[in-house]
């Protein structure tokens, strides 16, 4: 299965490409309370809702950074509607080669793709703070254990321990990195629910309208296990935060 193409179709109901609320995230833009004509990047910018709303909200300029043509195509379509006069550019590209100047935005944001950049939370948070500008903010989401998880879940599901760490400890391993928080919050149940369960419905429903497409089987194969593995385990194990940090 083609990754993008597949995540495209389990996220093609979702707002956001994460387990938080479209209010969460908004409640998050209000907390950031940039200058006007600020600069934001975004890396793993999915459908590029945050850098839309930021341009709306504040006036900022974003940058996008993401590999996935379908949501890209997304991103594109949804700035030439929202924002006449632009403001938000995309880049096409892995993020790996994509250099962007240090210390050169005022808002640096990495959403739920933190391994992206080296070393997931602590990797993505270095390299973020290196993009900020001195006193600017460091937006990132990323997984966390909510209880201890079995070996043999992890296992099976093919996950490391160490990939993730507690809510807790990701706001301590910011402030060991020099980087002060302004804030944090997790998903709620029902936010992971609706994520959850929109990835799996879309799937299926995408099955139902195209039993011709030679890569359902495997989609479906790969949903149902998710939604198993998140109604037995990872529902009580696995949360979602977001850290709103500054350098
Ligand atoms: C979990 S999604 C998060 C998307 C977005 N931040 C959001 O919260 O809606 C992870 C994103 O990383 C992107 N991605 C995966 N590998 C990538 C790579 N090597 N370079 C750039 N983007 C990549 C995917 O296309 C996807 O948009």
């Amino acid at each position: 299965v083609d990754r993008f193409r597949f995540s495209a179709i389990a996220h093609r109901r979702h707002v956001y490409c994460n387990p938080l609320s479209v209010a969460k995230v908004e409640q998050i833009i209000d907390l950031l309370d940039l200058p006007a004509g600020a600069r934001a990047l975004d890396v793993g910018c999915g459908k590029a809702e945050l850098l839309v709303r930021l341009a709306e909200r504040y006036g900022a300029c974003g940058v996008g950074v993401d590999l996935s043509p379908h949501f890209l195509a997304d991103a594109r379509e949804k700035i030439a509607a929202r924002l006449p006069r632009g403001g938000v550019s995309i880049h096409e590209t892995d993020v790996a080669r994509f250099a962007a100047e240090p210390a050169s935005f005022d808002l640096a944001i990495n959403m739920g793709a933190t391994w992206l950049q080296g070393g997931g939370f602590s990797g993505a948070v270095a390299a973020l703070s290196g993009l900020a500008r001195p006193g600017g903010l460091v937006l990132v989401a990323d997984g966390y254990w909510k209880k201890e998880p079995y070996t043999w879940h992890l296992e099976a599901f093919g996950m490391k321990r160490e990939e993730i760490r507690s809510h807790a400890e990701n706001v301590a391993a910011a402030v060991a990195a020099g980087l002060t928080p302004l804030y944090a919050a997790v998903s709620s149940e029902d936010e992971w629910d609706h994520y959850e369960g929109m990835y799996w419905g879309s799937v299926e429903r995408w099955a139902r309208e195209h039993p011709e497409d030679p890569e359902v089987a495997e989609m479906l194969e790969r949903i149902r296990m998710m939604r198993d593995s998140y109604l037995g385990w990872r529902r009580e194990a696995m949360g979602f935060g977001i850290y709103l940090l500054r350098t």
